[in-house]
């Protein structure tokens, strides 16, 4: 598979064209930024490490009827995805409060939520990726109302698998975001989870220290991140070996 021009730019990520037209290359970037580019280091081979956590996952969800747009990995750094038009939405989904819902709302992080919450923020890093309700999504037509429910549901599943996964490795799953894509089969558009899932996109905790095992780590200068995403994908059962 042969790489071509670069199709789009994102903090953590390329993704490349190849010669067939369903299909692009996802490049993992060692860029790690925060609070939207206003804090931005490159740390050496985070993105190797999130290359084989988000194969894992996506690789896990797929089999746990998940569609997305995961192909297969090519080597450390990319991997083949099927081409999707993304939806600019990022889909933020929170089992505890922390983070931005912590300042919002004044909750203590690390309080469990009365049920699980998914929120919307625009793709819209000039704006800082403002939250948006439904009515902003169907109004200014990013989606429609049956786009909206499908990712819901999706979001839903998706929370559910991802908390079984990381509680069977002693790590909580406070939150996390995903990104879902229209993909044009041919014969019908379909949505499926599209992005990446890695330590950059979720807060994970482990369990009985509460130690950050995710991006925070860099947010807070806390240190230890790349060792943090290796333990994240050890216990996840990647073949570090080569690493
Ligand atoms: P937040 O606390 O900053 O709103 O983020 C909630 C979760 O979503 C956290 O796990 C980080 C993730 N996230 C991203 O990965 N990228 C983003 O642009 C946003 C807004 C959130
Ligand atoms: N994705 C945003 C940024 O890179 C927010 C974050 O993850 O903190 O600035």
């Amino acid at each position: 598979m042969s790489k071509n021009k670069v199709l789009y730019e994102g903090k953590a990520k390329q993704l490349f064209l190849t010669e067939k037209d369903d299909e692009l290359i996802q490049f993992f970037k060692d860029d790690a930024t925060a609070f939207n580019k206003k804090k931005h280091e490159i740390i050496d081979s985070k993105g190797v490490l999130n290359n084989l956590i988000s194969e894992n996952i996506f690789n896990y969800l797929g089999k746990n009827g998940v569609p997305n747009h995961f192909i297969k990995r090519l080597n450390e750094r990319e991997q083949l995805i099927k081409k999707v038009e993304i939806i600019p939405i990022e889909v933020v989904v929170r089992n505890k409060a922390a983070g931005t819902f912590t300042k919002r709302f004044g909750i203590e992080e690390g309080k469990d939520l009365p049920g699980t919450l998914i929120e919307f923020n625009l793709k819209d890093d000039e704006h800082d990726d403002p939250l948006v309700s439904d009515e902003h999504i169907k109004v200014f037509k990013w989606a429609n109302q049956n786009e909206i429910d499908e990712i819901k549901e999706k979001a839903i599943v998706i929370n559910r698998l991802l908390n079984e996964l990381f509680n069977k490795i002693g790590i909580i799953l406070v939150d996390f975001k995903i990104e879902f894509g229209r993909f044009n089969s041919g014969k019908k558009v379909e949505i499926i989870l599209a992005d990446e899932i890695s330590p950059d996109s979720c807060r994970l905790w482990d369990i009985k220290s509460n130690e950050k095992l995710d991006k925070d780590r860099f947010r807070r200068n806390l240190g230890g991140l790349i060792e943090a995403y290796k333990e994240v994908a050890t216990r996840l059962g990647i073949d570090l070996s080569n690493f």
